[in-house]
């Protein structure tokens, strides 16, 4: 299957050396255009063929875009980002899942619980950036997914994972990952005790597209809100029902599942 166009033009990804990390690879450089004759044509979305999901959205998952995931502890954030690999992977597209926080055995034995499993599905358990980065260019891939990216870290940077100095540098490197190579990236991101996500608004700057996943644990039903979308509505909300094959999509509040 052919790789999703780019919205953007392509830039070459260095990492480390501050002050021209992404140079542009268009030569000559990038030159001003009339907006009328910029080709739309190449903005892909891709289907995640959970119709609800896809609608909040705003119509599928932009090429190139970065979207952050937060939710509380064991709401179910893991579960849904695999269940969506699976189903990016079933098409043809390669995907990443970098499972920072379990090993690959760990994630495994979850994904053979969901009935997830494909061929263009591939796990990284890894928590260093520059190894994740190298994994990235060596593979690349359409889809990364990151579990989650308050495990991560930057060595060259004193402070500890999870710190609002290291979410945000990383955060910012994966945009420019997601914009230069046109992955659809997603960052899984804890809530704080606050109710933010990392920590005082950092990511939400940052990112594209800010979805929130919310519910009682108790209880079998999940809500996916937009809190912000670069490329669609934000007042949509989809309901997921969680069972023991995962979450599926519920259509109404009746329990009209699909
Ligand atoms: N066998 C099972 N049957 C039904 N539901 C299960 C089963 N195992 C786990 N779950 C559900 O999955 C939830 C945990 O999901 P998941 O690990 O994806 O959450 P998470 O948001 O990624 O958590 P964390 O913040 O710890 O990473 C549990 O709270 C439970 O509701
Ligand atoms: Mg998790």
């Amino acid at each position: 299957m052919d790789r999703p166009l780019q919205c953007l033009p392509k830039m070459e990804y260095i990492s480390g050396r501050s002050g021209e990390r992404f140079k542009s690879l268009s030569r000559p450089s990038a030159q001003p255009m009339r907006i009328k004759e910029v080709s739309l044509d190449a903005c892909t979305r891709l289907s995640t063929k959970m119709v609800e999901f896809d609608r909040l959205l705003g119509g599928g998952i932009v090429a190139g875009s970065l979207t952050l995931v937060g939710g509380d502890p064991g709401i179910g954030k893991s579960t849904l980002m695999l269940q969506l690999a699976h189903k990016l992977a079933e098409q043809g597209l390669l995907v990443l899942y970098v499972c920072g926080e379990e090993s690959v055995e760990q994630t495994s034995l979850r994904a053979r619980r969901l009935g997830v499993g494909h061929d263009s599905l591939y796990l990284l358990s890894e928590t260093l950036f520059s190894q994740i980065k190298h994994h990235v260019d060596r593979l690349q891939p359409q889809v990364l997914i990151v579990d989650s990216i308050q495990i991560l870290y930057k060595g060259e940077l004193p402070s500890s994972p999870g710190s609002v100095a290291q979410v945000r540098e990383l955060a910012t490197e994966f945009m420019h990952l997601a914009k230069g190579l046109g992955i659809a990236t997603f960052l899984i991101g804890h809530v704080t005790k606050s109710g933010e996500i990392a920590g005082p608004k950092v990511l939400e700057h940052i990112v594209d597209t800010v979805l929130d996943f919310e519910g009682d644990r108790q209880h079998g039903y999940r809500l996916m809100r937009s809190v912000k979308n670069r490329f669609g509505p934000t007042e949509d909300i989809v309901l997921f029902q969680m069972g023991i094959e995962g979450l599926s999509e519920v259509s109404n509040l009746f329990g009209r599942a699909h």
